[in-house]
């Protein structure tokens, strides 16, 4: 299960994104926003990333007009390895060597077309453990140090 979520700023790539995810049978969780009133980023990352958080979900995309502001949001939450992607590159090693469990991206800096290239090419990359997993775990270590 996707846990989906954007404010305005992202809410059309967030309506494209969902469309690939119908189309590839993946089951997905609107978390909203779901109409282009003008809301507040945090409010709507804060439903994708407590899930992921809590392990409600297995995964979430998160879209804002930068991306930035919901990456910041999502980063907050333990367990949570958001990466805000520009390139199907970067959503390959996202996943390859950060295992991130949430995706970020711009809705007003993407093109859509790319962008859905970019989520597909993030659901279908494998993380690749070994080295990478160690530098996972020390990101683990500094959170749990943190948040005692
Ligand atoms: C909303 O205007 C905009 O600030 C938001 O979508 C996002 O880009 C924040 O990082």
């Amino acid at each position: 299960m996707i846990a989906i979520g954007s404010d305005h700023g992202g809410l059309l790539l967030k309506e494209a994104v969902k469309k690939l995810l119908a189309e590839r049978e993946i089951p997905f969780e609107d978390c909203g926003t779901d109409n282009g009133d003008s809301v507040d980023y945090p409010d709507f990352g804060e439903r994708v990333a407590r899930k992921v958080s809590a392990g409600e979900v297995e995964r979430g995309i998160l879209v804002c007009g930068t991306g930035i502001g919901m990456s910041i949001v999502a980063n907050k939450f333990p367990y949570v390895r958001a990466a805000l992607v520009t390139d199907s590159f970067m959503a390959q090693m996202a996943k390859e060597h950060n295992n991130a469990n949430i995706l970020v991206l711009g809705g007003r800096v993407l093109d859509e077309s790319a962008a859905k290239t970019m989520v597909a090419t993030w659901l279908d990359a494998t993380f690749e453990g070994g080295r990478h997993q160690g530098r996972l775990d020390k990101i683990a270590k500094i959170e749990q140090e943190l948040c005692k």
